[in-house]
């Protein structure tokens, strides 16, 4: 029938994917949703490869969380998107709270990245080097990072990545990038930074944290990723995508509004060559992150809490289908 990552595979795109959890894989129904291959192609571990579970305390590495999900993509033949190494968020307050040089404070980034991507190398389809290191107005992102470092932590990062694993496509990535915008012309400043640096940038991650009703229109989406590749980067993808109510319950024509919303994304990554494949930020409302972060918002993705598909789904298959 018509699934996704077969649609999307079949339109010419490298994948349709899901985020995961480890807390999620003893859910069974759940799971034999995720690893069907023609729906989702790619998944990618919504916590387990963060700085606060692979390196808790200094020097003190740990695979536990993502090695479960890693090992899941490799056993059902799924492509893994690697998230992320370098973010202010799910930081150990040993990182965020130490007292750096800039010498010292290298010298931990360089460390952190040569270990995990080392520990993943050949596993990673791509990295997502440095996660949302912008202002939504476009101004840098006043992290530890960027406070003892200033801009030249995002070239330093993507220099370690590049040297642990060759082979892994390095992402930034980030949100409110995906129409035009400040937001969106500072990537494209991130994009040549990293260049002029001499380091190795791949692509752009556009996280696609959405609101139903309030999406970018398609031409601004395709402008977003054509300037992205003027830039210099050769591909693009939605990493996160989800399209979530501001108020719910959800009504018949809010479902209808969000799987409009949905084929404008999807239209929007057929019609650009670059846009490699789409991400939802896991597939099912059940485990959504939006409403422990934003109480009384959510039903963002493609199935419903009890795992069936919603308008949207239909949407998105029927606009893969049509390319
Ligand atoms: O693991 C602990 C568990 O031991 C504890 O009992 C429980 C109680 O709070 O918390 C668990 O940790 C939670 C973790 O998810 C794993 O479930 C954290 O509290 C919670 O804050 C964390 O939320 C994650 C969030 O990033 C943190 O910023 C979400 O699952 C994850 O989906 C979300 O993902 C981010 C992307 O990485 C970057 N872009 C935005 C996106 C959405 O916020």
């Amino acid at each position: 029938s018509a699934q996704l990552n077969k649609l999307a595979k079949a339109a010419g795109k490298l994948y349709f994917g899901s985020a995961t959890d480890n807390g999620e894989l003893t859910d069974t129904a759940y799971v034999n949703i995720l690893k069907n291959t023609d729906e989702f192609g790619q998944i990618t571990p919504g916590n387990g490869q963060k700085w606060q579970y692979t390196e808790p305390s200094q020097g003190q590495f740990s695979y536990t969380s993502g090695d479960q999900i890693a090992d899941l993509a490799a056993t059902n033949g799924q492509l893994l998107r690697c998230h992320t190494l370098v973010w202010y968020s799910q930081l150990p307050s040993w990182v965020s709270s130490g007292t750096w040089t800039a010498d010292t404070l290298t010298s931990v980034i360089n460390t952190h990245i040569s270990n995990v991507v080392g520990h993943y190398k050949g596993k990673c389809y791509a990295w997502d080097v440095v996660n949302e290191g912008l202002n939504d107005d476009g101004t840098y992102r006043a992290n530890v990072f960027y406070n003892v470092l200033g801009d030249s932590y995002f070239a330093l990062a993507f220099k370690a990545a590049a040297a642990a694993d060759p082979a892994a496509k390095l992402y930034y990535n980030d949100y409110n990038i995906e129409g035009t915008g400040a937001k969106q012309a500072s990537v494209v400043k991130i994009i040549g930074l990293v260049k002029n640096a001499g380091a190795k940038i791949n692509g752009i991650g556009m996280q696609g944290h959405l609101i139903v009703g309030s999406a970018p229109s398609q031409s601004s989406l395709q402008s977003a990723m054509e300037s992205y590749v003027a830039a210099g980067v050769t591909e693009v993808a939605y990493t996160e995508l989800d399209i979530r109510f501001s108020s719910l319950p959800s009504t018949a024509s809010g479902l209808a509004q969000q799987a409009t919303d949905y084929a404008t994304v999807t239209k929007a990554c057929l019609a650009e060559k670059a846009c490699i494949g789409i991400t939802i930020w896991d597939y099912t409302d059940k485990y959504s992150w939006i409403p422990n972060t934003f109480p009384g918002q959510g039903d963002a993705l493609l199935y419903d809490a009890n795992l069936s598909k919603k308008p949207a789904w239909t949407a998105v298959s029927s606009v893969l289908a049509a390319a």
